[in-house]
């Protein structure tokens, strides 16, 4: 295979099971993508992460523009020999990270001006420069520059943000040179399903643009601005018509949604692949996803327990240790709480997406979700 190339090895119901290439290797579809933000998966070795399976790791650009800085990371040989992993990596663009965590930014139609949480210095990124950045870094796959509006918001509002984000994919796609990196483009427009409709056309439009000038393709699609306030079911209404309107041959990759159950959902909806911090984030806090749905590991009722964490579960955390030596780490804030806690949830989110893709391969993915929707790990959803 070449690469960037893009197999659809099958398709059971909307759900797919997809493999891509890419520099560092293929990854099959549906996947989910451990999030080392500051190019590291907190409390996890890259020794971890491949025993874990997992097979893209995320870095941010945000974090990695302002610490250490782009040209450092570029002269260790990108993300890759600076953090090690040698496996598929994907960069997200930091756009979102510029709307969440920033309360001073000035956007205008050229770009984007904040100050960073790192030392207040003022900041300017033109999606020109965001992509400088993201090729100095070196990922396999790097996201377009986007603007993603918070929820509830106005209309008017979000429909600004579909215009800036397309205008800026153009853009994106236009700068993007680096051979042994593909870029995304990336889905906006809210909850309403005519913006979304038209920011995947306007996509399309600019790619075959690009295509005619001898220019580049997306190598998939991200659809961004969900999981930012709204309830599971207000995505749902829209989720499954947005990722049926993306190419069938593309990956489509719903981000920062790491919900076991919305996974299962949303890759009957067609969606491939997902990441989210909140396997590792809910770790640190003493929270573990299991079988029978989320156990807060702080809970006296586990204190004598010297069963497993998930009974279910093979990871080595489960095969390992107790509920009682597990809750007495958490209680202590013991760093190995939250390493042993990260490894399981993990764990469990890139075996659900791996037995999903078992199901897909199987012709059985409608079945698949069904049995997932009534057993107990659906309930507290
Ligand atoms: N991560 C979660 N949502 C988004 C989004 O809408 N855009 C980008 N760039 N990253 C995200
Ligand atoms: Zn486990």
């Amino acid at each position: 295979m070449a690469l960037f190339d893009c197999t659809v090895n099958a398709t059971s119901g909307n759900a797919r099971a997809l493999t891509y290439e890419t520099a560092h290797g293929p990854f099959q579809t549906p996947m989910f993508m451990p999030v080392g933000t500051s190019a590291t998966v907190k409390g996890i070795t890259v020794r971890q992460l491949e025993e874990l399976g997992a097979q893209v790791v995320l870095a941010n650009t945000y974090h990695l523009s302002q610490r250490p800085g782009p040209e450092i990371v570029a002269e260790a040989g990108g993300v890759h020999g600076f953090s090690g992993y040698q496996g598929p990596m994907l960069t997200d663009s930091g756009g979102f990270q510029i709307f969440s965590l920033e309360d001073t930014r000035k956007l205008d139609d050229d770009g984007v001006t904040f100050r960073s949480v790192y030392d207040g210095t003022y900041v300017r990124w033109t999606p020109e420069e965001n992509m400088r950045i993201q090729q100095l870094l070196g990922a396999d796959i790097a996201m377009q520059l986007d603007q993603c509006p918070p929820y509830p918001a106005t209309r008017e509002f979000v429909q600004r943000a579909v215009d800036l984000s397309s205008a800026w994919a153009k853009r994106c796609l236009a700068a993007h040179t680096r051979p042994d990196q593909t870029l995304f483009g990336i889905v906006q427009g809210g909850m309403h399903l005519d913006l979304r409709l038209e920011s995947v056309r306007r996509l399309l439009a600019i790619e075959q643009e690009s295509l005619a000038g001898g220019g580049r393709r997306f190598g998939g699609f991200g659809i961004g601005g969900y999981s930012v306030g709204e309830d599971h079911e207000t995505m749902f209404e829209t989720l499954g018509d947005v990722a049926r309107a993306l190419p069938e041959e593309r990956p489509r990759y719903l981000m920062g949604v790491g919900n076991p159950t919305t996974l299962v959902r949303a890759v009957g909806e067609g969606v491939d692949m997902f990441d989210c911090v909140l396997p590792t984030r809910t770790a640190r806090m003493g929270t573990a996803f299991s079988s029978t749905g989320r156990m807060n590991m702080r809970n006296a009722k586990y204190a004598r327990d010297l069963g497993p964490l998930d009974a279910a579960c093979n990871c080595p955390t489960c095969q390992n240790h107790s509920r009682a030596y597990l809750r007495h780490l958490v209680k202590q804030g013991e760093m190995l709480g939250a390493i042993l806690l990260s490894v399981h949830n993990l764990h469990f989110l890139i075996d659900l997406m791996a037995r999903a893709r078992e199901a897909v391969l199987a012709g059985e993915y409608p079945q698949f979700q069904r049995a997932w929707m009534k057993s107990p790990a659906a309930k507290d959803y």
